[in-house]
């Protein structure tokens, strides 16, 4: 997948795929991007493949909808995510890290994209709805678990028999949906009922009114927002991470510079939000694994209109690709692109850049609304890692980067845990 929309990228700024009888306008120029992202806007809407794809779990939602209901949906939400709230994730998240820190034996080698997800999995648990989701008999957890796997499922079959159909994947599908629907709408009664809200993110959605007409959210939209969440934040995180320890592993150079940070800044103890603008290095370490290994590979889009795009006529209701990898590995943007060099990120290189050269949270009014707890998180846990551990790969293991829904190891990470600091006595 990567290697046909690479391909197509060559050609140009547009160009079209062909996959079966339906083409793909690629798009991969900052500017072309900021017309459909920012400028333009409203003349390009969510794909009809993604929105059918998705349709089944998650119904209408955030990340679905569209126009006036979107706005609305995101005006409501996005104090939920402001950077104060966020803060009050902080102990969550470190308490997370710990835990899966005290599970690693020294010398051991684990499945590295795998405790990835673990570990956000329990915090997206947390934060969404202070629920400890890795417990062996957490229903929940695994009915997640099946979701994501039918999600990535859809997205490598093209041709997948119809919902109805009691294929393997689809039985699993609604089993998992329906222990999904029950326990989240359970948790909303539940907490209807409080007189005080606890700090998730679900207590401050139960709170949340719309400026204008004063409603709240139904329990039915409730329930399709932090499932919606889940899915959107918990798997994008882990695979940062997990690139992000790739590539250390394979830069004993720039793993240095992190381990010096971590402990010039903590000292060993645990990080707290207020370290954050302390551990630059840690965050320019996250900020190039989302420029060489995006999550979000690419970002799909539908024209409602016609419009022209760098030449190109586009008809009403074009399929479009704006190519994320693609444009942060462009040489006309990123000298010696295929280099992970962190400090690309100190300030006076990233203003010298077309803003819409880096999009690993697309953009414009539909940029990702949890970037500010992904960063957060991310930044938290892999200072942690790197106070504790060296992650060496298993030698001659392949690792190339396979976009699913968003850009996996192909095979897996595995990796040897090594304890930086030898225990006392
Ligand atoms: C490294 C982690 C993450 C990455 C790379 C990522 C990436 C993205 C991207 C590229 C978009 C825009 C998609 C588009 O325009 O088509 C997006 C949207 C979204 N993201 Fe994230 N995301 C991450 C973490 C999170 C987290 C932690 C949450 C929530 C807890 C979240 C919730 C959402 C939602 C709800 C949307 C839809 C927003 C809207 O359309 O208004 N994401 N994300």
């Amino acid at each position: 997948m990567l290697g046909l929309y690479g391909a197509a990228a060559r050609l140009g700024d547009v160009a079209t795929v062909r996959f079966l009888w339906v083409d793909t306008f690629v798009v991969s120029h900052p500017d072309l991007i900021k017309h459909i992202l920012q400028d333009n806007n409203r003349n390009f809407v969510r794909n009809a493949f993604l929105v059918d794809t998705l349709r089944p779990i998650n119904g209408l939602n955030l990340f679905t909808a569209d126009g006036d209901s979107w706005l609305s949906r995101r005006r409501l939400m996005q104090p939920a995510f402001h950077r104060q709230r966020i803060a009050a994730f902080g102990p969550v998240i470190t308490a997370c890290a710990a835990d899966m820190l005290t599970r690693w034996e020294a010398g051991r080698t684990l499945s590295i994209e795998q405790e990835m997800m673990k570990v956000t999995l329990q915090v997206a648990g947390r934060a969404l709805f202070s629920r400890d989701l890795l417990g062996d008999s957490d229903a929940l957890g695994d009915a997640f678990g099946t979701i994501s796997t039918y999600v990535n499922y859809r997205f490598r079959t093209p041709f997948p028999p119809p919902g109805w159909f009691p294929s393997r994947q689809n039985r699993a599908l609604r089993a998992a949906m329906a222990v999904h629907d029950r326990v989240i709408f359970a948790l909303i009664r539940e907490r209807r009922a409080l007189v005080e809200q606890p700090a998730d993110l679900l207590g401050m959605l139960i709170e949340a009114r719309d400026a204008d007409t004063g409603l709240g959210l139904t329990d039915d939209e409730l329930r399709r927002e932090i499932s919606v969440m889940m899915f959107a934040g918990h798997e994008t995180t882990a695979v940062t991470l997990t690139w992000a320890l790739y590539l250390l592993s394979q830069h004993p150079e720039a793993r240095g510079r992190l381990e010096a940070e971590v402990e010039r800044v903590l000292s060993g103890r645990v990080p707290t939000i207020d370290d954050l603008p302390s551990l630059g290095y840690t965050r320019r370490v996250i900020d190039e694994t989302l420029r060489l290994y995006p999550p979000a590979w690419g970002i799909a889009r539908q024209s409602v209109a016609a419009d022209t795009l760098g030449g190109f006529t586009l008809p009403p209701g074009s399929g479009l690709t704006l190519f994320t990898y693609g444009i942060q590995r462009d040489p006309r943007f990123w000298p010696d692109p295929e280099r992970f060099d962190p400090d690309r990120f100190l300030p006076d290189q990233a203003e010298a850049r077309p803003s819409y050269a880096y999009l690993p949270f697309g953009g414009g009014p539909r940029l990702c609304i949890g970037n500010a707890l992904a960063l957060t998180e991310a930044t938290l846990i892999l200072a942690m890692i790197a106070q504790r551990f060296r992650l060496t790969l298993t030698p001659g293991h392949p690792v190339q980067p396979q976009p699913i829904f968003t850009l996996h190891t192909s095979h897996g990470l595995p990796m040897r845990v090594e304890p930086r600091v030898a225990p006392a006595g």
